[in-house]
């Protein structure tokens, strides 16, 4: 059988000018780790400024830190403590950012909290506190930076994902409440478009070296889950990252509105009806499992 064809992951910092961000600020929610984190290097990386939110004061501080160092080029990173359950703390995140950096270009609702569970093995707390940091957090977090994104003619990324476009089990919650960011999405490009703001979804696909791949995923079955998905290797940071650099930079300034899945075609391989990718690279091994094939 042959191998199976990897596109390798290629950082942005090999394919985007280094100050196409020069003089723009980020504000980032769920900023601390992960995803969201590398999206904020990479922006940094290309000229931006940020503040990133997260509940945690101590590490949120510890963030910035290791971002300014890691960007390395003299753009500055401020951590500004908020719950993005709580608008006062938002609204204040915003006036701090604003006071460090004058405005705000871009905004990420990126923060997030999820947990595998049965629909009727969750609390009603449990369910009403996803969707109050997912769906409510990115209300909040529009609410509180609108203004500011008015002035300066800037965009919204929301972290949406793919598990509600079918009924995936134990995801209800979380289900339920990227549906809701997806709307929401949709409702600001079309609010908001006449005043120069524009809006889009990333729904990230299985992401290596994330909490999400840690605590949602079977344990033991990457390299499974990985030959299913078409691009054949789960999903780098910095493939989001290069997907916001993208969308905040001027090459999208029409793009609004829309969702952007990167997840290596994933989604779209439905169903298990054949050995995959033995089915695409060696036909003939899989034909003594069908019958009426002409293989
Ligand atoms: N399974 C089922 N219910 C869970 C749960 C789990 N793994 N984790 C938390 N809950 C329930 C709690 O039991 C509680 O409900 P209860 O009051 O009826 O018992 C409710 O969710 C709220 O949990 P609590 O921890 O009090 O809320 P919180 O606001 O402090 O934190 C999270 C909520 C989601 C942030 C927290 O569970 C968490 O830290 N999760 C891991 C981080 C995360 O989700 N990262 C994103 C990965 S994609």
């Amino acid at each position: 059988m042959a191998d199976p064809v990897v596109l390798p992951y290629v950082p942005s910092t090999s394919i985007f000018k280094n100050d196409i961000f020069k003089g723009k600020v980020a504000f980032v929610t769920g900023g601390g780790s992960g995803i969201c984190q590398t999206m904020t290097l990479n922006l940094m990386q290309h000229g931006c400024s940020a503040a990133i939110v997260g509940r945690k004061a101590d590490r949120l501080q510890a963030s910035a830190d290791w971002l300014q160092k890691q960007a390395g080029n003299g753009t500055k990173c401020i951590a500004t403590p908020a719950d993005v359950r709580t608008p006062t703390d938002l609204n204040e995140a915003v006036r701090k950012t604003v006071e460090a950096f004058g405005r705000i270009d871009f905004v990420i609702c990126g923060a997030a909290g999820n947990f595998l569970a049965p629909m009727d093995g969750l609390s009603e707390n449990a369910f009403r506190t996803v969707i109050e940091i997912d769906l409510l957090g990115t209300y909040n977090t529009f609410k509180a930076t609108i203004d500011e994104l008015k002035k300066s003619h800037g965009a919204y990324i929301h972290i949406s994902a793919t598990l509600h476009y079918n009924g995936l089990p134990w995801q209800a919650a979380a289900s339920a409440a990227k549906a809701g960011i997806d709307a929401l999405n949709q409702s600001i490009a079309v609010e908001y478009g006449p005043f120069g703001v524009r809006s889009n979804v990333i729904a990230p696909g299985l992401i290596a070296d994330t909490e999400g791949a840690d605590r949602l995923t079977p344990k033991g079955a990457e390299d499974f889950m990985s030959m299913r998905i078409p691009l054949q290797r789960s999903g780098q940071k910095g493939d989001i990252g290069n997907m916001a650099i993208f969308l905040f930079s001027d090459a999208a300034s029409y793009i609004s509105g829309s969702r952007f899945i990167v997840d290596g075609a994933n989604w779209h391989n439905g169903g298990f009806w054949l050995p995959y990718p033995d089915s695409q690279l060696d036909p003939k091994s899989i034909k003594d499992l069908i019958s009426g094939s002409k293989l």
